[in-house]
């Protein structure tokens, strides 16, 4: 079924995380050891048990029940997820107040790291816990085991406040679990072209700016698909996607940025790279059959450029960040004195910004630096760098976002991939490959910047005249084979 829609919200939800793994607090293999999920169950009045706490092995109301936190989350050992889970301590606390609400007089204890109770009222909350008389123990248990006779779980947990091993016997156990994305999400990530963080959550446009929007134009996002979060922070995020995507759908009419891709038909040999590459499926795949090149849809192209740097025909270029353009400002920075200088490729949105940091915070770095602007990363082509080389340049930086942070979704792990080919050329044809750099500079890290600019400057000192020489001669040599590989063809007119 087709269904014409003008914006997509995409609030997936998550999953929970399964704590089989965490053998020690025998999940698997002790009736009576539970997860906070079938908590959720067993007092809940629409529940199996109609909301009666019990526990599964004799069906008795327990009077001394522990939780144990992070059970899948900040886990640095390689089970479970490195992130905080977000809600679990306030989901533990509320858990405990609904036990000594329904049974006055149970015993509760709540084994923890860190107690995070950061919300409006979390921490009114967290303190009527107490003083309902919940036990707060900090520490982790290391070992959980079962009295056969009883049923009951003895529980060896380092205190880690009073320094003290101790052994707690209680009648049930709730494991916390951690929050994780949506294991069957892949579909519609695929489908809406949404890029995921390192955890798997789904990345926002912007942190700040724009945290509700996808990377792909039109697309929203709300609730836990973006990361763990609470009932009241997903509605706030539900609502403002919302308020986001009605601005879309009330003008009738979408405003893009001019920076979009173009294919030159003639020099396109369809190879389909270019549709590959773009991290926003705005390529439509070549047919080399019918001669058809890639049609570029416009209004999907944010302008990142990677699919201009990557097209081995040269056949796909950006406006306003052409190659012409770009060979300029490179011929003009080595024009003169291009032993002095560093050139410097920094992304629009971290390093560029980055370097402005530094400058707005005064602070010092040399100034021999020369900055080629382009809006992403993924823009530097290749035979920019090796024409800076060859036209003397002593030193290349290629600086961008930090993986997750790149504007343009995965954009710049084509930086990576092009950065690895060049220096494996280099190394091929006997030029040091520490000439050229690569370094991920965000747009708050005014002081790496300048830290990188000054180290650099040192090894810009370094280079020897005779190494320059040798550069220039070797890839001059290596233009003259590649031209007469070249079949020249004739330049047409650029179609969209
Ligand atoms: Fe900075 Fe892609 S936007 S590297």
């Amino acid at each position: 079924m087709n269904i014409e829609v003008g914006v997509v919200i995409a609030a997936t939800g998550m999953d929970v995380y399964d704590p089989t793994e965490y053998d020690e607090y025998g999940y698997t293999r002790f009736d009576n050891v539970i997860t906070s999920m079938e908590f959720e169950r067993l007092i809940c009045a629409g529940g199996p048990t109609e909301g009666h706490f019990i526990r599964p092995s004799d069906r008795k109301i327990p009077q001394k029940i522990g939780f144990i936190q992070c059970v899948g989350s900040r886990s640095q050992d390689g089970r479970g997820n490195p992130y905080c889970s977000n809600i679990c301590c306030m989901n533990t606390v509320k858990d405990t107040l609904l036990l000594c609400d329904h049974y006055p007089g149970v015993q509760a204890s709540v084994f923890y790291m860190d107690m995070r109770a950061f919300g409006k009222g979390f921490e009114d909350l967290y303190m009527r816990s107490k003083e309902e008389g919940v036990k707060y123990v900090r520490g982790i248990p290391g070992d959980v085991v079962e009295d056969p006779e009883t049923g009951n779980l003895i529980l060896t947990v380092e205190n880690t406040t009073t320094g003290k091993l101790e052994k707690h016997e209680l009648e049930m156990l709730v494991l916390s679990q951690g929050v994780i994305p949506r294991q069957d999400g892949d579909t519609v990530r695929k489908l809406l072209t949404l890029s995921t963080t390192s955890d798997g959550f789904v990345m926002e446009s912007h942190p700040k700016l724009k945290p509700v929007d996808a990377p792909t134009k039109g697309v929203f996002i709300a609730g836990c698909v973006e990361s763990p979060k609470d009932v009241k922070d997903s509605v706030t995020q539900a609502s403002a996607a919302a308020a986001r995507a009605s601005i879309l759908l009330n003008a009738g009419k979408t405003k893009i940025e001019a920076i979009t891709s173009q294919v030159d038909t003639e020099l396109c040999n369809f190879c389909g790279i270019c549709a590959k590459v773009c991290p926003y499926n705005a390529i439509g795949a070549p047919d080399r059959k019918a001669e058809k090149p890639p049609m570029i849809i416009q209004a999907a192209c944010a302008g990142c450029g990677a699919c201009a740097a990557e097209c081995p025909q040269d056949a796909i270029q950006m406006r306003h960040f052409r190659d012409e353009q770009i060979m300029a400002q490179v011929e003009a920075i080595v024009k003169d004195d291009p032993e002095k200088h560093l050139l410097t490729f920094a992304c629009n949105w971290c390093s560029y910004a980055g370097g402005d940091n530094a400058g707005t915070a005064r602070l010092q770095y040399p100034t021999s630096s020369r900055l080629v602007r382009t809006m992403c990363s993924g823009r530097v082509d290749e035979k920019f760098v090796m024409h800076a080389f060859k036209l003397g340049a002593p030193m290349v930086l290629v600086s961008g976002c930090h993986f997750a942070d790149c504007h343009y979704i995965n954009a710049v792990h084509w930086t990576q991939k092009r950065m690895d080919r060049l220096w494996n050329k280099l190394d091929k044809l006997g030029i040091r490959v520490d000439r050229l750099q690569l370094e991920w500079i965000s747009a708050a890290e005014g002081q790496k910047f300048a830290k990188v600019m000054r180290e650099l400057e040192e090894r810009v000192q370094a280079v020897t005249d005779e190494e320059i020489e040798f550069t220039k001669k070797v890839l001059a040599e290596e233009e003259e084979k590649a031209k007469k590989k070249k079949k020249p063809k004739a330049k047409a007119e650029v179609s969209v």
